[in-house]
């Protein structure tokens, strides 16, 4: 649900009784019954309810050494006219450039809202060097870790895209409570990541604003991750930047169907191996299998421990990736595309606006022109 925010609707009929849903949920703002068929979640950002999202905040980077500095500030995350905006801006406009090679920044707060929420990959306190620059980007990152979190059900975020290298948009649900262990043994569900890139190919394929993916992650460990089995694709000739788009999920004990403007993109359906065998993990019988107890759709099930897997932080539409760990973004320069690292200042225009089904989702359109090569050099070294 991150900058964007997804709806999220169990699926069925409407009928005057309650019938039993399959889908469970927990948190502070879920309903205390389901009932097959109902809206369990929406929001329509009239107002930014923190009660409900909560922001990150840390310099971790999503262990991609990812070049924002997530936090709560009114400048990378606001609501206006019913629209949810994540924007990113330039860490040097408040600090200045030099701070990004020689200063120290905490990002631990006394406050409640205000700790550092993941201080994993020196994700709570940096000092910048030459060579490895303090994250030159601020931007945020919201989720309902706490609010809301669900099992089986349907999603929709209605969202616009940006545009500009380097952004790596994401709408994920990540899972509540890990109850397979940790990443990737509880799974991850990305409902949609795209890239901002408007001139980035891959032998001679567009994969920058003109992509879309939805994909599985899970494994027993981070290196054994199968996400290459489960990603779907498509592509849109005007790019997923000029336009609002409705990305779906429908979650079912069977399989996860994605959809984008109600035009399926892809399902993935397990055998009755599950996505142990799904993943092909069987074939290596060192390997325990974190989900032996569990349903076929295991990762993707998690019981009744309240509503599971999703929740997703949404990574806001302007998370920066690594040169280090994209190999998009490495093509790009490769190929030559723009280096485009300057932010407009005013940046942009509102992405995203969403109506149905009770849900708006909304970014910000981030346009970066030519580039000072040196914030494109120095985050390159990271
Ligand atoms: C919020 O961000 C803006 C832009 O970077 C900055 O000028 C301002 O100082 C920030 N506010 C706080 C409290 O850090």
């Amino acid at each position: 649900m991150w900058s964007v925010l997804a709806g999220v609707l169990a699926v069925a009929s409407l009928g005057a009784a309650c019938t039993p849903s399959v889908t469970t949920v927990s948190g502070t703002h879920a309903p205390a019954t389901v009932c097959s068929g109902a809206l369990i979640f929406a929001d329509d950002f009239n107002s930014f309810d923190l009660e409900i999202w909560q922001h990150e905040n840390t310099l971790a980077g999503g262990g991609n050494w990812e070049f924002q500095y997530y936090n709560n500030n009114r400048t990378n995350s606001f609501v206006h006219s019913g629209l949810l905006f994540l924007r990113p801006s330039l860490m040097s406009d408040q600090f200045g450039e030099a701070f990004l090679s020689a200063g120290t920044l905490n990002v631990e707060g006394g406050e409640p809202a205000d700790r550092c929420t993941n201080p994993q990959w020196k994700g709570c306190e940096r000092t910048g060097t030459f060579n490895n620059l303090l994250n030159p980007i601020k931007s945020a990152r919201i989720r309902t870790v706490n609010s809301f979190s669900f099992r089986y059900g349907r999603v929709e975020v209605r969202a616009k895209m940006p545009a500009g290298d380097w952004l790596w948009p994401a709408i994920w649900l990540m899972p509540a409570y890990n109850t397979y262990g940790t990443w990737p043994a509880s799974g991850e569900i990305d409902l949609v990541e795209s890239r901002g890139n408007r001139a980035m190919t891959l032998n001679g394929v567009p994969i920058g604003v003109h992509e879309a993916g939805s994909t599985l992650h899970f494994g027993p460990y981070p290196v054994l991750n199968a996400c290459d089995r489960a990603r779907l694709i498509r592509r849109n000739a005007a790019g997923y930047h000029s336009n609002f788009h409705r990305y779906q999920l429908e979650w079912t004990p069977d399989y996860l169907r994605f959809s984008i403007d109600d035009l399926e993109v892809g399902r993935v359906t397990p055998g009755n191996g599950g996505f142990w065998e799904f993943g092909g993990f069987n074939s290596n019988p060192n390997i325990e299998n974190p989900w032996r107890f569990g349903s076929k759709m295991a990762p993707f099930d998690e019981k009744d421990t309240k509503g599971c897997h999703d929740r997703k932080p949404p990574r806001a539409p302007a998370g920066w990736s690594s040169l280090a760990d994209t190999s998009g973004v490495k093509t790009s320069l490769r190929d030559g595309a723009p280096r485009e690292a300057a932010i407009d200042p005013p940046l942009g225009n509102p992405c995203l606006r969403v109506l149905d089904g009770g849900l708006r989702i909304f970014c910000w359109e981030y346009r970066l022109n030519a580039c000072p090569s040196d914030l494109a050099e120095g985050t390159a070294t990271r």
